[in-house]
């Protein structure tokens, strides 16, 4: 069970765990799944299942597989805080209370190892509601779960995969810092074998397949 409090702040947004047992968390998946950027980003991938119980099914097995309360890996809401001064907000209001009110603008992954053949090291996914794009709103949740993930749990190797074509996701990668290292076949980030160009943090070593990335044929 997610702890609905739990949350990370960036100076625009909330970070907090889509849950599975949240009827609304679930059907936000799913109406991203279907925005025709996502469809663009997912085609050829094998995720073809875009309704309200896939995307249940995917954030429940995903909470578990990630072991996400520990690792800190899986799938992350992106809500705008409240247009209040904080003041205004009792103290002990629990955050699910707040969240509630809140408008929901995407959702942020960091995943490993989903399908056979994926990397032990992380990678960064996301999707933004078209309509909350262009607002500087993806680079500000990205940059906030990072260094959360660095300074809270340790992460140190982060990969991005984007297909070679998705200039958004790779301008938003660059500006996070991200590096291009190479355009590849790759095994376990998706149901299929895709062509992806693989970003890594920088400092990472040059040989990828000391993170469990299969060597390039
Ligand atoms: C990839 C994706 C999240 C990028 O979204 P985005 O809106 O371009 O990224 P951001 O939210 O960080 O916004 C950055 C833009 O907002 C602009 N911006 C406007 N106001 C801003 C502000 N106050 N602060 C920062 N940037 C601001 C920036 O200049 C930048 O514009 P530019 O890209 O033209 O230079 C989005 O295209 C998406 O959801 N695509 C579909 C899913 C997808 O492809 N996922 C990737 C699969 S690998």
């Amino acid at each position: 069970m997610c702890d609905p409090n739990w949350r990370i702040e960036t100076p625009r947004l909330y970070l907090s765990y889509l849950s599975s047992d949240n009827d609304s968390h679930c059907a936000f998946v799913s109406e991203l799944w279907n925005t025709s950027s996502m469809q663009k980003a997912n085609k050829g991938t094998g995720f073809t299942d875009r309704g309200l119980e896939a995307a249940r099914q995917r954030l429940s097995d995903d909470w578990k597989i990630q072991d996400q309360a520990v690792t800190g890996f899986g799938n992350y809401l992106v809500t705008l805080k409240p247009p209040l001064p904080e003041s205004s907000i009792p103290a002990d209001t629990p955050f699910s209370d707040i969240e509630k009110d809140c408008v929901k603008v995407g959702i942020i992954t960091m995943k490993r190892r989903v399908h056979t053949g994926g990397s032990d090291a992380p990678d960064l996914g996301f999707a933004f509601s078209p309509e909350w794009q262009g607002k500087g709103y993806a680079t500000e949740a990205a940059r906030g779960l990072i260094k959360w993930l660095e300074e809270e749990k340790g992460v140190k190797a982060m990969f991005a995969y984007t297909s070679p074509t998705n200039e958004d996701s790779k301008r938003l990668l660059r500006r996070l810092g991200f590096e291009e290292r190479e355009t590849r076949e790759l095994k376990g980030v998706a149901p299929n074998v895709i062509q992806a160009t693989v970003f890594a943090l920088p400092g990472m070593d040059a040989d990828l397949t000391k993170y469990g990335l299969e060597k390039k044929d």
